[in-house]
C-alpha cells in the first residue's frame, strides 16, 4: 500500500527569534500563564502556589467566568483574567494550556507560539490532530512545545519513547491509557460495582473528560495512541483511522467468563508495525488476571513499549486526575525551563491503519430457551471457519448468556458471523466479541 507524505500547513511566523535560548530567562523566574482552571489546572497552581519553585513563577490565570474560579491561596500578584490577548500581550515566558479540547485551545496555542511564547499543554486531542504542525511551528518561532502530559498521566510514557528508548527500532505499543475505563472495569471485576456507578465515581474523582462518551468509546484513548505511535514509529497516525470499541457492552458475565480461562477485562489501546502498516486497535480486551495489565486497577495506566533490542519495556502508575497529570505538566514547565528534551520535528509519513488479528471471546446475550441457540451458533461459527477453542461453563440453570473463546481469525470474518448471530432467533443482543490478549502483554 503507497504510503501518504504529511505535509502540514504552516503560517509564516512573525519573526524568528536568532536562538533558543533565552539567557535572561535563566537569571529570573520563568513566568507561567495558566489557561484552564479545571481540575487539572487548579493541581498545576496548587504546586506552583503551595510548593513553590524559585525557577517557576505563576503570573496569569485565564479561564471563562473567571470570577467564579478564584481562590485565596493564588497569590494576589497573579493576574486572574478571561481576555486570552491579556495573556498573549504579556510578558509571561510559557502558555501552559489546560483547557482541554480542540476549540479554542489550537488556536491559543498557535498564537502562543507566534506571539513568542513556548507551550506546555496537556491536550491529547489537540497533539493527536495537530501535533507535526505545532512541533514546526514552535521549531519555526524558536520556542518549545512540550505535550508529556497529554498522554499516561504521571507515567512518563512519551519520554520514554522519545528519549529512553529511542536508540531502539520501536515495534509494539500496547497498554492502558484510559484511567477513567481502567477505573471503571477494575472496580466492576473486583468490587461489583455497577458500570453506570463506577463511571459516576470516576467523574466526581475527576478522572473522566468532561464528555465522558470520549472515555468509554476510546477516543481518549485512540488520540493517546495516535500521539506515542507517531513519536515511537516516526510516522503520522490518524486517530480517527483507530478500529474502536466501546466499553459500554461489558457485563458481570464478561468477568465471570473471562475467569474461566485466567482473564479479566480491561481497555486496551493497541499499536504494532507491520511491514508498512500499522495494526491497531483500542477497546476492551480478555487480559491475563496475572498479568501487568490485569493487575492494573483504579485510574492506573500501564504501557509495554517492545523494541526490536531492548524488548518489553513496563511504564505502570497513575494514569489520569489532578494531581497525577499535574506532576507531567511541571516536569514539561521544568523541561521548558532547563532547555532539555525538545523534540525535532521532522516529515512524517502517513501509516495507514488495519485492525489487529487475535483470538476472540464470544458472549451471546438470549431472551429465552439456550437449547435451539447453541447448536445454531456452531453452525454459523463453522460455516464462517472459525474455531471455537472452549465452550465456557455455564453459570447456572437458568442463565441467558453463553460463552465461547474462539481462535485467531480475520476480524472481518468475525465481524459477518457476528452479523448473522445477532439475526439468531431467542438471541436479545448484539453479541459480545473481545479480542483475547494473551501470549504477549506482559504475563508474569
Ligand atoms: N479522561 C482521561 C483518562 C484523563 O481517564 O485517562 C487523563 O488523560
Amino acid at each position: 500500500m503507497a504510503l501518504t507524505a504529511y505535509v502540514p500547513s504552516i503560517p509564516q511566523p512573525a519573526k524568528r527569534p536568532a536562538s533558543r535560548v533565552q539567557p535572561a530567562v535563566a537569571q529570573r523566574p520563568s513566568k507561567i500563564a495558566l489557561l484552564g482552571f479545571g481540575t487539572v489546572g487548579r493541581a498545576v497552581a496548587e504546586i506552583l502556589c503551595r510548593e513553590p519553585r524559585p525557577e517557576l513563577q505563576l503570573t496569569h490565570v485565564f479561564n471563562r467566568n473567571v470570577q467564579r474560579k478564584r481562590v485565596g491561596w493564588v497569590h494576589d500578584s497573579v493576574t486572574w483574567t478571561q481576555d486570552v490577548n491579556e495573556i498573549l500581550n504579556s510578558t509571561a515566558d510559557v502558555v501552559l494550556e489546560l483547557i482541554g479540547g480542540l476549540d479554542p485551545a489550537y488556536e491559543f496555542i498557535r498564537r502562543a507560539l507566534l506571539s513568542g511564547k513556548s507551550v506546555v499543554t496537556a491536550n491529547k486531542h489537540v497533539m493527536a490532530k495537530y501535533g507535526p504542525e505545532l512541533l514546526l511551528l514552535a521549531h519555526q518561532t524558536g520556542q518549545r512545545l512540550e505535550y508529556g502530559a497529554s498522554v499516561g498521566g504521571a507515567v512518563p510514557v512519551l519520554t520514554a519513547v522519545q528519549q529512553g528508548l529511542s536508540g531502539d527500532r520501536l515495534l509494539r505499543i500496547c497498554g492502558i491509557l484510559n484511567g477513567t475505563c481502567n477505573y471503571i472495569l477494575s472496580n466492576m471485576e473486583r468490587n461489583g460495582t455497577t458500570l453506570a456507578g463506577a463511571l459516576h465515581k470516576a467523574q466526581q474523582l475527576g478522572y473522566a473528560e468532561s464528555d465522558p462518551s470520549d472515555d468509554v468509546n476510546g477516543l481518549d484513548a485512540a488520540c493517546k495512541l495516535a500521539i506515542v505511535a507517531r513519536s515511537a514509529f516516526h510516522a503520522q497516525v490518524n486517530a480517527f483511522h483507530i478500529p474502536r470499541q466501546s466499553i459500554l457492552e461489558i457485563q458481570p458475565a464478561d468477568f465471570r467468563y473471562a475467569r474461566q480461562v485466567g482473564c479479566t477485562v480491561r481497555q486496551v489501546s493497541h499499536a504494532e508495525l507491520t511491514g508498512k502498516r500499522l495494526c491497531a486497535s483500542v477497546g476492551p480486551a480478555l487480559v491475563p488476571l496475572n498479568s501487568a495489565l490485569g493487575n492494573s486497577i483504579d485510574n492506573d495506566n500501564a504501557v509495554l513499549i517492545r523494541g526490536e533490542k531492548s524488548g518489553d519495556t513496563l511504564l505502570a502508575g497513575k494514569g489520569a486526575g489532578g494531581q497525577p497529570t499535574a506532576v507531567a505538566v511541571v516536569s514539561d514547565l521544568l523541561s521548558v525551563r532547563q532547555g532539555s528534551g525538545a523534540e525535532s520535528p521532522s516529515l512524517l509519513t502517513m501509516l495507514p491503519i488495519a485492525p489487529v488479528k487475535s483470538a476472540h471471546y464470544l458472549r451471546l446475550s438470549m431472551s429465552g430457551k439456550r437449547s435451539g441457540v447453541i447448536s445454531a451458533v456452531r453452525r454459523i461459527l463453522a460455516d464462517h471457519g472459525i474455531g471455537i477453542s472452549k465452550v465456557l461453563e455455564r453459570e447456572g440453570k437458568n442463565t441467558l448468556h453463553a460463552g465461547y473463546t474462539l481462535q485467531s481469525c480475520s476480524p472481518a470474518t468475525l465481524n459477518k458471523a457476528a452479523m448473522q448471530l445477532s439475526k439468531l432467533e431467542g438471541v436479545s443482543q448484539r453479541p459480545l466479541l473481545l479480542p483475547i490478549l494473551s501470549t504477549h502483554i506482559g504475563d508474569k
